[in-house]
Parts: structure tokens; sequence; C-alpha cells
């Protein structure tokens, strides 16, 4: 098994990047450490690029993203952990594959519509072909699985395509240069939605920090958030079918599931006909419980910086030597004389 994932520097971890990928990026490095294989773990400071940036302010959102997900329980002993701006090899790939892409591929990617709006010719060129290095971030590493929330789905079977599509032009049947890989996705976790609006994804660019549970917040803050979380009037139905067309209700006791480790049936068994007087306190608390200890690692790793240098300069180091063969194949597959 070679897993591999990343998130974005681009603001803090919230609740919905560690249910939805960070709880099993920690699970998933040990499972693969035990099997002998291996997990790499990155900051897609690259993918930030896309969008307007502050080159200071990434800077000091990567050394926060890399303390948060130490805080979380990524170990660099077990974990290859980097971000992509130290191996130029995710951006060489990309230029490789961007001659297999075809636009039309990238044009259906939901992700650029949704951030593009109608101002499509005014947003990058990077903001189109992202998708392209988030590719190649995957192929790079020949990864059999890939664990993420489910707004990534589009973008891993973009990757299966294209390394599909490349193996057949390019490789001999019996030698594919790309593994296709495989998206893990929790079922009880795939899409945290909004505290403010149950039609959208809980995500770090909402402008209103009320919408999401920072795994920074502290416990005044969480309980405040949840309490004012937007729901309905009526009390918690007794089965899951009762949150049809509650998306505000199903997300809060989603979340409440996905924290306890358990079922939506289950919480539902224990807080069914209770109002959110009752359930929103209970549902604050277990947050606080969960996240507190996360949140004091984080504000001591915070602090030392040269250590946080030092995990993503080594990182950086190993994931070089693994990116090597994949992209010396790809070139080579491609007719491009090198040495
Ligand atoms: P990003 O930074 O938006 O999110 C990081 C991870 O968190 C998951 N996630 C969620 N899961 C459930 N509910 C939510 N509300 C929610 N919001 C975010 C995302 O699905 C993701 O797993 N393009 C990627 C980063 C990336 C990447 C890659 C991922 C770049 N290259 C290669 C995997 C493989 C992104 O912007 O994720």
């Amino acid at each position: 098994m070679r897993i591999v994932s990343g998130i974005q520097p681009t603001g803090s971890l919230h609740l919905g990047n560690y249910l939805g990928a960070i709880r099993n990026w920690v699970r998933m490095q040990d499972e693969v450490a035990a099997s002998g294989g291996e997990s790499l773990y990155f900051l897609a400071d690259l993918h930030a690029l896309s969008q307007p940036h502050d080159p200071a302010q990434l800077t000091a959102n990567t050394r926060e993203m890399v303390a948060a997900l130490l805080a979380c329980g990524i170990d660099p002993a077990k974990s290859v952990l980097f971000n992509q701006a130290q191996v130029p090899a995710h951006v060489e790939l990309q230029w490789l594959l961007n001659g297999t892409a075809r636009f039309g591929w990238l044009s259906r990617m939901t992700q650029f519509k949704d951030k593009a709006g109608k101002n499509r010719d005014g947003v990058s060129a990077a903001l189109f072909t992202y998708p392209v290095l988030q590719a190649a971030d995957v192929l790079l590493y020949q990864t059999t699985h890939v664990p993420v929330g489910d707004d990534q789905k589009q973008h891993l079977e973009l990757a299966r395509d294209i390394a599909q599509k490349f193996n057949n032009d390019f490789a001999h049947e019996d030698a594919p240069v790309f593994t296709l890989p495989e998206p893990i996705i929790p079922p009880e976790a795939a899409r945290i939605m909004s505290l403010r609006d149950g039609a959208a994804k809980m995500s770090k660019s909402d402008p209103s920090d009320m919408s999401r549970i920072n795994l920074t917040d502290d416990a005044d803050t969480i309980m405040q958030k949840i309490k004012k979380a937007k729901t309905d009037p009526a009390p918690l139905p007794s089965d899951k079918a009762g949150l049809e067309g509650r998306a505000e209700a199903a997300n809060l006791v989603g979340i409440y599931a996905a924290m306890a480790g358990t079922s939506v049936d289950t919480v539902l068994a224990q807080f069914g006909g209770e109002g959110f007087g009752k359930f929103k306190p209970a549902l604050g608390e277990l947050l606080t419980e969960t996240l507190a200890p996360i949140n004091a690692r984080f504000v001591e790793l915070r602090a030392d910086r040269a250590a946080l240098d030092a995990v993503l300069r080594d990182g950086g180091a190993r994931a070089r030597e693994l990116a090597a063969p994949t992209l010396a194949a790809a070139y080579s597959a491609l007719g491009l004389l090198r040495g």
C-alpha cells in the first residue's frame, strides 16, 4: 500500500478537514507502517498559487498547518510529511501530464466552475490546470490509496483518467508507467457542512468564521459556535429517515456520530425527541473534549519554527527520492532525452 494525500495551507484546519481526511490519514499511517507500505502527506502550497495570495501569509500558514497536522497525530517517523515546493518533481510531472489531460475534462471540474463563477476570463490559468497538478501529486508516487473527503472525488477520477490515457498512449501493456489510485472516503463524514448553511460545505474560504469549527478554537469559542449553529424548531427524530429535508439538523447529528465514532441511528436512539437546547450542549462538550488535547499540542508545536522547518526539509528529501523513478519513467516514455 502506498498512501498519498494533501491539504492546502490556506487558512486553519477545520472540523471538515479533520473528520473528512486527517483523521483517516492518522489511522492509515499506522496500518500502512505495520504492513511495510508507505504514507506521504503534504501541504499543497503550490496549489495555493491558483488563487490571489499574500506570500508572507502563505509561509506563515504553511508552518501553522504542519503544526496542526503534527498535533492531530501525523508522525514524521511513520509518514513522509512535506510541502510540495520542496519537491520540484510535482511541477515537472504536471507539465508532462498536461499533454495528456484534455481541455474538456478540466472544463467539467465542478470545483473550477464553483471557484471561477461568472469570472472565467479573470481567474488564473493555475485554477484551471490545478487538477493536473493534483493528478501529478498522486501519480508521482505509484499511489494505491488516497484518503480524502467527498469533494475531492472528481479530481481523483480525473487522475485515474489521465493515468489510464498516458499508460495507453505511451507505455507497454505489461509495464504501465502509472498506478491507478483509489479514493478512500469516510462514509460517516464525507461532507461536513457549514454551521450557518446546511447546503454549503464547511470550508476554509467561507468569510464567516462562525460557519466552521477550527481545530485551534478554544472551548468557549466552540460552544458559542455550536449554540449559534443554524437549526430548525422541530425536535430530533428517532431515526435517520426523519432527518430527510433537515440539512442543518442532519449535519449536527452527523458531526456528533463521526466524533463519537458511532452511527447516526445510535445518536438518534439517544437524542430522538429532544430539542436542540439539549443536543447542542452535548455536541459542544464532545467537540471540546476531543479537540482540547489537539489544541494544546498545536500551541506548543507552533512555537518552534526551526523544528517545523526541519520536519518539512527531511520529509522533502525523502519525497524527492521516492518520486525520482516514476518521473524518470515518464520522461523516458514520452521520448524526452535527458543526460
Ligand atoms: P483541501 O485543502 O480543500 O481539503 C483537505 C482535505 O479535507 C477534506 N475536506 C472535507 N471533508 C469533509 N467535509 C468538508 N467540509 C471538507 N472540506 C475539506 C478534503 O476533501 C481534503 O481531503 N485539492 C485538495 C488538496 C490536494 C490533494 C492532492 C488531495 C492537492 N493535491 C492530492 C489529495 C491528493 C484540496 O484543496 O483539499
